[in-house]
């Protein structure tokens, strides 16, 4: 039964749907959360499509019939590119929420015209994100570059306490993305489009300079689903619940110290 009462299900291939999360608590604090980590099967970003979707696939499954969600937000960007359609088709009565890489708003901010985009190879070769990104390459140019290894590298980040490897990784990624800063020929605007890359905004910050837009498209996300969804009463903002194909201990580690 979908009742306004019931939860919304977020889901990614870890702890990256958390920076969602946390967009959609601040949105709708009178909402309840489930949120489902992956985590036994992450990355995806260098998975075949047919995995990630199975994968997807029996994650609605479990949300819809473990915990009867009133709507599903797939809080990353490959599993929306992959299999969004998939999930829509099998549960056409659901309200199912994706993330894509934010170049429309990027277009908006941007004045150099030159935009970064960086996300898993998975999302760059998408048929998703080229329909996304011929639809707008007249508007601007994109530079997009797909940071292999830095999902898996944030997701095993928290048993580290030196973020070296971390600072370093994203100073690589930009470095190779191209040049970055105000001037004609300059990257302006910088497109994370992947939901774990949030959780390590410093470090792109430090390696773009002050004066680079970062585009967060968690608040519109929010915007969205709050439009879709039958709202809860007025009740006190519970804790999420938390539900992992790995450890729920380390997602909650995880949730400590990202929320
Ligand atoms: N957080 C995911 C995304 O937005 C997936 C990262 C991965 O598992 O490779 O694409």
């Amino acid at each position: 039964m979908r009742t306004e009462l019931a939860p919304i299900g977020v889901f990614d291939s870890g702890i990256g749907g958390l920076s969602i999360l946390k967009a959609l608590r601040a949105h709708m604090p009178h909402e309840r959360f489930v949120y489902f980590a992956d985590s036994a099967h992450n990355p995806y970003g260098d998975k075949s499509d047919a995995f990630v979707i199975e994968r997807s696939r029996a994650i609605a499954q479990q949300l819809i019939d473990g915990h009867q969600i009133k709507a599903l937000v797939v809080a990353c960007n490959t599993a929306t590119a992959a299999a969004i359609h998939v999930l829509r088709a099998e549960h056409p009565g659901l309200p199912i929420i994706g993330i894509e890489p934010a170049l429309k708003p990027a277009v908006a901010v941007s004045r150099t015209g030159r935009i970064a985009v960086l996300a898993t190879r998975g999302t760059l070769h998408s048929t998703k994100f080229l329909a996304l990104h011929n639809a707008l390459a007249g508007q601007a140019t994109f530079f997009c570059t797909p940071c292999d290894g830095l999902a898996d590298a944030i997701e095993h980040s928290l048993a580290k306490q030196d973020t070296t490897h971390l600072i370093a990784a994203c100073a690589t990624f930009i470095k190779a993305t191209g040049s970055f800063g105000q001037e004609k020929e300059q990257i302006d605007t910088l497109v994370l489009g992947c939901t774990h890359y949030p959780l390590v905004l410093p470090y792109f910050r430090q390696a773009v300079g002050a004066q680079v837009q970062i585009v967060d498209n968690g608040p519109a996300v929010a915007r969205r689903v709050a439009g879709l969804i039958h709202p809860a009463p007025q009740q006190a903002p519970s804790a999420p619940l938390w539900l992992s194909s790995g450890s729920v201990h380390s997602l909650q580690q995880a949730a400590d110290r990202w929320l």
